[in-house]
């Protein structure tokens, strides 16, 4: 059945994605300063390994072993977190960024896990959604917690000075660094003629929306996403 093909494989990329996280979990919380945030990544350690053994669980239901697909985008996220770890920034401000990669590793799973439970419920496998559900409630309830704690993270993080990147000298610049502005240039070229077709079509249109409503739809989603 192709469906349940596709679960499987969207399983082991969890699977590989939990496991990633085990090991980089414990970097967040050594590095993060405010004791909220350290205790909370703490806790959500001790949850991630409980994620891994109830979804051995789920491949013990579907007779499938749990490995063979590395998940890239774990990978990715991870990284970024690390880059997080290795930036040289007062307390309030460094992690502020440990916030906003840890929000992205959360959503990034919550992502996951609906996928793969619309697709277990689709196929008939209760077993698998209610184990699924477990650990997709834990994921929202850590993405909870950090954005609740962050808010006095943001909120310090505006009292500590200012570092104006861009306007560092190019020889300030790490070799990491000046890749990173590389691609991101590029990134914006490949784009750049799409992008000024739609802001072409949206300049023509007689009424566009104000500015707010977006902010507003993105905040709904985020709500969402959690609830
Ligand atoms: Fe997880
Ligand atoms: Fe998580």
């Amino acid at each position: 059945m192709a469906l349940m093909d596709v679960l499987i494989d969207e399983l082991r990329d969890m699977y590989s994605a939990e496991n990633q996280l085990v090991k980089a979990l414990p970097k967040m919380a050594k590095g993060a300063k405010s004791t909220e945030l350290k205790d909370g990544f703490k806790l959500h350690l001790e949850e991630t390994k409980g994620q891994v053994l109830r979804l051995r669980e789920v491949f013990e239901h579907l007779g499938k072993k749990p490995t063979g697909k590395h998940c890239e985008g774990m990978e990715g996220v991870v990284k970024e977190g690390q880059e997080a770890l290795d930036e040289d920034l007062d307390d309030a401000s460094f992690d502020s960024g440990l916030v906003g990669a840890a929000l992205r590793t959360e959503h990034y799973e919550i992502a996951g896990y609906h996928a793969c439970i619309g697709m277990a419920k689709v196929l008939g496998l209760k077993d698998v959604a209610a184990l699924l559900k477990e650990n997709l409630e834990e994921e929202v309830n850590a993405a909870k917690k950090i954005q609740a704690a962050s808010k006095g993270i943001f909120q310090a993080a505006t009292q500590e000075e200012e570092e104006d990147e861009d306007s560092k000298p190019a020889s300030k610049k790490s070799a990491k660094d000046k890749t990173s502005e590389k691609k991101s240039k590029e990134d914006e070229k490949k784009a750049s003629s799409d992008v000024s077709k739609k802001g072409t079509a949206a300049k023509s249109k007689s009424a566009p929306a104000p500015e707010t409503d977006e902010e507003e739809t993105a905040d709904d989603e985020v709500e969402g996403d959690q609830g």
